[in-house]
């Protein structure tokens, strides 16, 4: 059997997969298992942030497995303190707060609704308001959270308690707040449903609104936090002055190690007491020293004045293509969705767009994952070269000048 055959026969088949084995990763490049090179602009869905096998991961994970790799929370260890240490004083700067470890976005977004819940139970409220096309992972909370259809599909009943609003619609939002409402969710960039940014005028009157009713305002970073957005926290790009209550991430913190962590500001600390949530796995020693080495390179190498370059750098060469098929580029730093407009497109009938493109792409030698049906998205590393991106833009140019009707 071949590996997809293997793979097939032996994995449940849940995800979509594109023909290829993937045996080796370096920097912004992988290698199949024949030894052909392909550039990486999916990174793991915007989770290798450093790039494959960045010597300081690797370092700090070769490092820490021969000391301790895993201990339980029932006790202390250095690298989990000095993670949240480094969350806390250098990604969150909010004048304190506590973080707790999880091992996926999903996770750390369960949590937030937990968090949510108890802060609720004194007044009689539950309900968190979360926005179309978000996408908050696959447990029943997250999931539920999630206000997609086709991630419901078939795994009704919901978790109770969420109402789903436009996303950029203040009126709409009003009218979706009810005596029950304790919270609003929400990616300030959403990644999976199609890279839709939040608008600051959206994002400060929900911050406002929130302080009004005392609703907490939760945000998830799993997709645009660390660095991704050219800012450490993809919020900064849109309302650089915002205090959220509660913050999750996970994908790009680990840098391809399995990590996820939410942020809770002080005053909400307590409602997260002794007994009232963990995980097993969550801030291990070994996921927790891979972390903050991911984290402390990204600040010592300033990776987001390099994500701000070349975000210019991508927009300049669109703008100047001035390319039929390409109706916009949305999102901020390294998380972009380049806008298709598919009726531009010779792509066979029973095909999408998006993920038609994506296979051409990867023939060529570019990963990139699609987002929605007429977006394919560019997430390459954060340490991502000039060199690479021009490569990769004149893969893109060339598949879709190949495609024009
Ligand atoms: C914004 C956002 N939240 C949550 C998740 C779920 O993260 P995980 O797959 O680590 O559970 C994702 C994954 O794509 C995401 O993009």
């Amino acid at each position: 059997m071949t590996i997809p055959e293997k793979t097939d026969h032996y994995v449940l088949n849940t995800y979509g997969r594109f023909p290829l084995t993937i045996a080796k990763g370096a920097g912004t490049r992988v290698w199949d298992e024949t030894g052909r090179e392909y550039l990486d602009f999916c990174a793991g869905i915007a989770t290798c942030s450093l790039g494959h096998c960045h010597p300081a991961l690797t370092a700090a994970i070769t490092a820490q497995a021969s000391q301790l790799m895993h201990c339980s929370n029932l006790y202390y260890t250095p690298q989990q303190a000095s993670l949240a240490e480094v969350i806390v004083e250098k990604v969150v700067q909010q004048d304190g707060g506590k973080v707790f470890f999880s091992n996926s976005g999903a996770e750390a977004n369960d949590g937030l609704i937990k968090l949510a819940r108890r802060h609720g139970v004194e007044s009689g409220r539950h309900e968190i308001i979360t926005f179309n096309q978000s996408f908050h992972g696959r447990t029943i909370g997250a999931m539920s959270a999630t206000a997609q259809g086709k991630i419901h599909d078939g795994f009704g009943p919901l978790f109770p308690g969420f109402v789903y609003c436009p996303l950029n619609d203040l009126e709409a939002l009003k009218a979706a707040i009810t005596d029950k409402t304790v919270a609003f969710l929400l990616e300030p960039i959403q990644g999976e449903g199609g890279v839709n940014i939040v608008t600051k005028e959206f994002l400060d009157a929900l911050a406002q609104i929130a302080r009004e009713k005392d609703c907490l305002l939760l945000l998830d970073e799993v997709q645009c936090g660390m660095g991704r957005t050219g800012t450490l926290n993809g919020w900064e790009v849109i309302s650089p002055d915002l205090k959220p209550d509660a913050i999750s991430w996970a994908k790009g913190m680990g840098g391809g190690f399995p990590i996820g962590a939410f942020w809770v500001k002080d005053s909400l600390a307590p409602l997260l007491g002794p007994g009232s949530h963990g995980s097993t796995y969550g801030g291990n020693a070994l996921a927790c020293a891979a972390s903050q080495a991911v984290i402390e390179t990204i600040i010592s190498e300033d990776l987001v004045s390099n994500v701000q370059a070349r975000e210019a750098q991508v927009r300049e060469a669109i703008a100047e293509w001035n390319h039929p098929a390409i109706t916009e580029v949305r999102g901020a730093g390294l998380l972009l969705g380049i806008g298709l407009d598919a009726g531009k497109l010779s792509i066979p009938e029973d095909a999408v767009a998006s993920i038609h493109l994506c296979k051409e792409l990867l023939g060529l030698g570019l990963l990139v994952p699609p987002a929605g049906p007429e977006t394919v998205r560019f997430l390459p590393p954060l340490n991502v070269t000039s060199e690479d991106v021009a490569s990769a833009l004149e893969l893109l140019k060339k598949v879709l000048d190949a495609h024009l009707r």
